[in-house]
């Protein structure tokens, strides 16, 4: 009879739900750049990107009866402020979704430096939510996980799905949009170089950017009309594993929403030295028969996209720029995955 009494009576009623999820980065071969309605976080133009398998994010998110408040752990250290708030905003999405009001706890980990300054929120968002959805047992499909991913992010909803992955433009009015896979990672074996040029924060983020391009560039009009033939242009050529016309409206895209960021005023200016010095040595290689292009996101790393037989050549001659501090060669990532809860993240 004693013994009863010390028997948790409360722990299957009121449980504790974890679930882990990793996503990959991805890298838009045609940029998103611009919000037709930031409020909704509906892109103005479509994207189509690359998911990266050797870049990724492992997040575990933990519903938990005993909290007061959600809870993010970011590689190992405590966060709050804006970071919180972001996480918080998708969270709560998912508890509406759920019907419940119990607080989370979030602790995620990225399998890249993130003081590389690499853009990590695709992988993140991805992340945080396909593990936040199962943790509260929705019964979604990855279409509604990348909606709800897009949200936070909208270069997160394409890291939900391996691949070749496109995003369209928000459309007025429009609550819903997910990213689509385009062609499998099987489909074409191209990899990624990305050169770290930089171990500094970013000036600006890409939100407060794209506000400021589209309130203040001559040229934002001129990006808004390019984009959907730069997609045009990149669907036909994933198609035809055609990389001489992918990489050329890679590079077109990276290049022109660069330009269009440097036009607004005061200038986004993104590139360092290394940047420049990185794009010069892909068009010295070019001249010397390698197929190999440039994209660049609201960063200073270059992204190199080439053929796998070709990956360590262009590592190499990449490695040799001054001012670029290493490199990472990545292969064509996968679907976001649901992982096994237990030991640390
Ligand atoms: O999804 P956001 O808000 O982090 O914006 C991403 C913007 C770019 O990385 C520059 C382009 C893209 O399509 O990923």
């Amino acid at each position: 009879m004693h013994g009863e009494h010390n028997k948790p009576t409360t722990a299957t009623a009121n449980p504790t739900r974890a679930a882990r999820a990793k996503a990959h980065a991805n890298i838009a071969l045609a940029k998103y750049w611009g919000k037709l309605d930031p409020e909704e976080n509906l892109p103005a133009v479509p994207s189509v990107s690359i998911t990266l398998e050797a870049l990724s994010t492992i997040t575990t998110v933990a519903f938990d009866p005993s909290l007061q408040e959600d809870t993010l752990t970011l590689n190992g250290a405590p966060c709050g402020g804006q970071a919180l708030d972001r996480v918080g905003r998708l969270l709560d999405r998912v508890r509406s979704m759920a019907g419940t009001t119990t607080s989370a706890r979030v602790t995620s980990q990225n399998d890249f430096p993130t003081a590389s300054g690499l853009a990590s929120s695709a992988s993140a968002f991805a992340a945080l939510a396909l593990a936040a959805t199962q943790a509260a047992a929705l019964a979604i499909d990855r279409s509604e996980v990348s909606d709800i991913a897009r949200r936070a992010s909208a270069s997160a909803a394409r890291s939900v799905f391996g691949g070749f992955v496109g995003l369209a433009a928000g459309a007025p009015g429009e609550t819903f949009l997910a990213a689509s896979p385009i062609a499998s990672r099987d489909h074409w074996n191209l990899n990624v170089v990305v050169a770290i040029t930089s171990d500094r924060a970013k000036p600006i983020g890409s939100t407060g950017a794209m506000r400021h391009t589209a309130d203040t560039s001559p040229y934002y009009r001129a990006w808004l009309d390019l984009c959907p033939r730069l997609v045009e242009r990149i669907h036909k050529a994933i198609e035809a594993r055609d990389l001489h016309a992918l990489g050329e409206a890679a590079e077109h895209s990276a290049l022109a929403m660069h330009a269009c960021a440097l036009a607004a005023t005061p200038a986004i200016l993104y590139f360092e030295p290394a940047t420049i010095g990185a794009i010069r040595c892909i068009q010295s290689l070019r001249k010397r028969g390698v197929v190999v292009y440039a994209t660049i996101d609201a960063g200073p790393h270059v992204k190199a996209i080439t053929a796998l037989e070709n990956s360590q050549v262009v590592a190499h001659a990449l490695g040799e720029v001054p001012g670029v501090l290493r490199t990472i060669v990545s292969a064509i990532g996968g679907d976001a995955t649901v992982e096994p809860v237990g030991g640390s993240t």
